[in-house]
């Protein structure tokens, strides 16, 4: 009989959740928002070390809402890590600035506070101050904070920390979603916990927060009728989804427990073949190692990492990429940028292997066989 498939990162249930789903059904709290709503957002706030959040449809609207705050408007430009998902970039052009990208460092795959101090002096001695700066946790792993949040405040330009892969990493012996003025969460399916589609956007600012919920749910002013004096959106979450979330987050700790093993297990099988890295875990923190990613250099391995990624394909097993970082897409060809090769170099080597939390160690064994079996066939 065939293996079942491996995904890359398959959703993971606690059980906990059909309780929660069946108390919002028995209260007939089927509408979007309710009591789950709030209680998944005091819950999120507790688990990252206090203040607000509030539910929405996905990171993506998080990042939409985040960026409107801050006032980011047409014209303005705002500085975004290259290496990432689309929807870092996408929910920058959805306010009609544009994005301006930077590399990544090698040591941590985030971006590189060096570039990006250079960038903002740049800036500044071009008199076009960035309107805001967007950093990613990639692949689980904070961006380093230390240096990014205090390089913003010299140059008084606010950021935003792109946490949708990160709930649960650390940086600094704080949470991610901790930095910048506004943090984003992502619960998309392939998330470390998720509700299907959601996100969040959360911040130790209060008001910020009232004004992201405000704008979420259609910007209706207070009035016995429907008036509005702005421009909103239909971007909160829904209670049923909410209470999916709920159940998740009980089990969030053994979810980066259980990703952290898998990549230590994939280290141990496959860290001795020649050609073959990881990413680094930065000293500054822990990384919630939501998907493992390795790096295959093709002439000392003896293929490439699209290579492997057939071969795992052919046996049925999902394998994706490192994200092609955004200076190289086509549809942000026109966006200037600082430096761009190591993301580049990452992009055409790094290969991202199954790393759900419910991924067994025979799965890893098998994986490891595929990978093995690729070895010198192309050299
Ligand atoms: C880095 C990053 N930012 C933003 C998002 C967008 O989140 P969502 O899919 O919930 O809109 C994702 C993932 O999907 C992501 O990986």
């Amino acid at each position: 009989m065939a293996e079942p498939r491996l995904y890359l990162s398959p959703p993971h249930m606690s059980g906990r959740e059909e309780e929660y789903v069946a108390e919002a059904f028995r209260s007939n709290w089927i509408a979007p928002l309710g009591p789950m709503v709030d209680a998944f957002e005091r819950e999120v706030c507790d688990y990252i070390g206090g203040g607000y959040a509030t539910a929405l449809m996905s990171g993506t609207a998080a990042l939409h809402l985040a960026l409107l705050l801050l006032g980011v408007k047409p014209g303005d430009e705002v500085l975004c890590a290259t290496l990432t998902f689309s929807a870092s970039a996408n929910a920058i052009m959805y306010t009609g600035a544009v994005p301006a990208f930077i590399d990544c460092e090698r040591k941590t795959w985030t971006i590189d506070p060096d570039l990006l101090e250079v960038e903002l002096s740049a800036c500044a001695k071009r008199g076009r101050k960035p309107r805001a700066v967007m950093a990613v946790d990639l692949y689980g792993q904070c961006a380093d904070y230390r240096r990014i949040e205090d390089i913003c405040r010299r140059y008084e330009v606010p950021m935003i920390e792109d946490a949708a892969e990160a709930l649960g990493a650390t940086c600094s012996g704080k949470k991610a979603g901790c930095f910048g003025q506004m943090a984003v969460f992502s619960f998309n399916g392939n998330k470390i916990i998720t509700t299907s589609g959601g996100g969040m956007l959360v911040s130790s600012d209060g008001e910020l927060i009232r004004k992201a919920r405000f704008l979420a749910s259609q910007a209706r002013d207070p009035a016995p009728h429907y008036e509005h004096t702005t421009i909103g959106y239909n971007y909160r979450m829904s209670n049923i989804l909410a209470a999916v979330g709920r159940g998740q987050l009980k089990v969030l700790n053994e979810r980066v427990a259980a990703r952290r093993q898998n990549f230590e297990l994939y280290r141990k099988a496959l860290g001795g073949l020649p050609g073959v890295g990881f990413m680094p875990e930065a000293a500054y923190g822990r990384s919630n190692r939501w998907l493992t990613c390795i790096t295959v250099e093709p002439e000392e391995f003896g293929a490439s990492r699209e290579d492997i990624r057939l071969a795992l394909e052919e046996e049925n097993i999902e394998a994706r990429p490192v994200w092609k970082p955004m200076h190289l897409q086509p549809v942000f060809a026109m966006c200037r940028k600082r430096g761009g090769d190591t993301a580049a170099e990452i992009f055409a080597n790094g290969l991202c292997l199954p790393s759900g939390s419910n991924l067994r160690e025979e799965d890893i064994n098998r994986v490891y066989a595929i990978v093995r079996g690729c070895q010198y066939v192309k050299a």
